[in-house]
């Protein structure tokens, strides 16, 4: 079956990233100058997966707006003749269909996931965490459509994986596999962010998967954890035991801009690629290096 849908959560509190995220969604803050979401969402197109399904925060709208129309920018950059600036917030809404939903209280990235069933339905969908910045090669298929061409394959839930360094692993949703081979693998059981000996495990999600209906009930099943969030990786053990879940490890770039560090990182990097300033970027990257920190 076709994968239609694809669902972006951007209803966290990102308190790793206060006091800028008090109002702006941490999906919006500015990878040089486009907005972390937006490589997500390029993603999906480049996947020919037709409508993303936003979960917004209550008091977050600058998500929405985004993918709205903007009729007095709009109008301003028409009569400027300012033509390439104008496609670059227009396209977008040629090239996919938002719908948005709302989660009322952020509790967990297990029930904002959850918030998209009723828009979902019976089909498969892909979700996509846009903090994790996955860049490939423009002529090689997105990090989703792997996940996407592998569902339809094999018709199970997929999930993508990379190694962690042992002192991260308490950064990550960590899952343990069946090894044996280059993969994919099934997945026996994920951790929501072990603390150090917990897990023997290196493998990390990369923030990248494809479920189908069955996820939903696991979903419902699953109990908040001492936080009061419902985590993913509850729901996912729950559909490993279930119905099995592949992952699979994918090639090209990932930027973790979940926290400030990441953050700086993926606009350092996105910025010595940049058309407009990446080489005098990388001059002053060079000029700066030459000094003293
Ligand atoms: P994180 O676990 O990274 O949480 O969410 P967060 O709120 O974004 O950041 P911190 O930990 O407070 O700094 C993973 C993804 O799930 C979404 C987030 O927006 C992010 O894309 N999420 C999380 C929701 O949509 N709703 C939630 O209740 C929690």
């Amino acid at each position: 079956m076709k994968i239609q849908k694809a669902v972006i959560p951007a209803a966290g509190l990102a308190i790793r990233f206060l006091p800028a995220t008090k109002t702006i969604p941490k999906e919006m803050l500015p990878i040089v100058d486009r907005p972390t979401i937006l490589y997500s969402v390029e993603e999906i197109i480049r996947a020919d997966i037709p409508e993303l399904i936003l979960i917004a925060g209550r008091d977050k709208t600058s998500v929405e707006d985004y993918f709205d129309t903007s009729y007095e920018l709009e109008e301003i950059l028409d009569r400027a003749g300012k033509m390439d600036l104008l496609n670059s917030i227009r396209d977008i809404r040629k090239r996919i269909k938002v719908i948005s939903i709302r989660q009322q209280e952020a509790l967990g990235l297990g029930h904002a996931v959850l918030c998209a069933e009723s828009v979902i339905g019976n089909e498969p969908f892909a979700l996509l965490l846009s903090d994790q910045i996955m860049i490939g090669q423009p002529e090689q298929p997105s990090a989703i459509a792997h996940l996407t061409k592998l569902y339809a394959e094999t018709g199970k839930a997929v999930v993508s994986v990379f190694q962690v360094p042992t002192g991260d692993v308490s950064k990550y949703g960590i899952v343990d596999l069946k090894e044996g081979g280059t993969g994919p693998w099934n997945v026996i059981s994920a951790l929501e962010k072990p603390e150090p000996g917990v897990t023997a495990s290196r493998w990390g999600l990369t923030g990248r998967y494809v479920f189908d209906k069955e996820i939903f009930p696991c979903l419902r099943a699953i109990k908040p954890d001492t936080f009061g969030e419902y985590q993913l990786t509850d729901a996912m053990t729950l559909l490993a035991e279930r119905h099995g879940i592949l992952a699979t490890t994918l090639v090209g770039d990932r930027f973790d801009a979940r926290d400030k560090l990441g953050f700086l990182q993926a606009n350092v990097e996105m910025a010595i690629r940049h058309p407009e300033v990446g080489a005098a970027f990388q001059e002053y990257l060079r000029e700066r290096c030459a000094r003293a920190f």
